[in-house]
């Protein structure tokens, strides 16, 4: 499989400046895709974070199997990581972001009340890979309109917060972090996903790990939605019957493999196979 290159300069300077950053917030928000709660993580983030406190947003969890995500959930919990299912778009779930936070950061607060200090509002910032739904979160939880930027001593000035209700702040551009590539699982669950652009990897490799998934774990509903007997040792079949299935056909009758790729890929992007999970606990115990 083509190697996908990253450049280790901008890695590396993108740390850097995410570790300032982390510096002036008391709590870390990091988006994953519930879909992918595995495979959409950053492989150094611990590095990033520190001391930090973190919590994981599982974002799109719309899109997500409610019966492995639960397991997800208690998987981080006994890993001493606090995770929520959000949906950016419609706000479900978000209204559980705060009063976590307030109990995750409740010793702290208590501390610097009783010494005196004024009641601040709870800093954070959200980093996350490319697409998982960070600028939608921040539009979600500013409300767009209540977009204050300020500038506080102490802070550069183009560091800004974003100020959700009386309690919050948000630093208004997320941490944009890399996922991890050199993994082929990862990466064609990424380009499933969505997550990691079409030309990166071959479609077809994509689209056949999909096909191989779905069979895996969801194989009812891939027979159901083509009307087909799916038979896993047989790819060219799989191909060939969704093609006739839909009648995707070149002149002479020929099956339209290109149509089949790219029909499949968007269908498994909207929710077309169900709601799903691909990375599994099970792999990671
Ligand atoms: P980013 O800043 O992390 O890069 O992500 P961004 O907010 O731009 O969101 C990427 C895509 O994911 C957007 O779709 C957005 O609407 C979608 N998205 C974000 N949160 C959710 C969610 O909770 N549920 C669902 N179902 N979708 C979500 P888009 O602009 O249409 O791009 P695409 O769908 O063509 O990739």
């Amino acid at each position: 499989m083509k190697q996908i290159q990253w450049y280790p300069g901008h890695m590396a300077k993108t740390k850097k400046e995410i570790i300032e950053k982390i510096k002036l917030i008391d709590i870390v928000l990091e988006l994953r895709d519930a879909r992918i709660p595995f495979s959409s993580r950053n492989p150094v983030i611990t590095e990033m974070t520190g001391n930090k406190p973190r919590v994981i947003l599982l974002n799109k969890a719309d899109l997500a199997d409610q019966k492995e995500l639960d397991k997800w959930i208690a998987y981080f919990d006994a890993k001493g990581v606090k995770a929520l299912r959000v949906n950016a778009i419609n706000g479900k779930g978000v209204n559980k972001i705060l009063p976590l936070l307030k109990e995750i950061l409740k010793d702290k607060i208590e501390k610097e009340k009783s010494r005196g200090r004024k009641e601040r509002p709870i800093r954070t910032m959200i980093l996350g890979i490319p697409n998982v739904g960070k600028s939608t979160l921040i539009n979600k939880l500013a409300n767009k309109k209540k977009l204050v930027a300020q500038d506080r001593p102490g802070v550069t000035r183009q560091t800004q917060y974003i100020r959700v209700g009386k309690d919050l702040e948000l630093l208004d551009t997320p941490g944009i972090l890399w996922p991890k590539f050199d993994d082929e699982d990862i990466a064609l669950r990424l380009a499933l996903t969505g997550a990691i652009r079409d030309d990166i990897l071959p479609i077809d490799d994509v689209v056949i790990y999909g096909f191989k998934i779905l069979n895996q774990y969801y194989k009812s509903q891939f027979e159901a939605r083509y009307d087909i007997k799916v038979d896993i040792d047989d790819i060219v079949k799989i191909f060939d019957d969704i093609g006739t299935r839909r009648g995707f056909l070149l002149p002479g009758k020929k099956i339209d493999y290109d149509k089949v790729s790219n029909i499949f890929l968007h269908e498994f992007r909207h929710e077309k196979f169900g709601k799903i999970i691909l990375d599994r606990v099970d792999e990671h115990v």
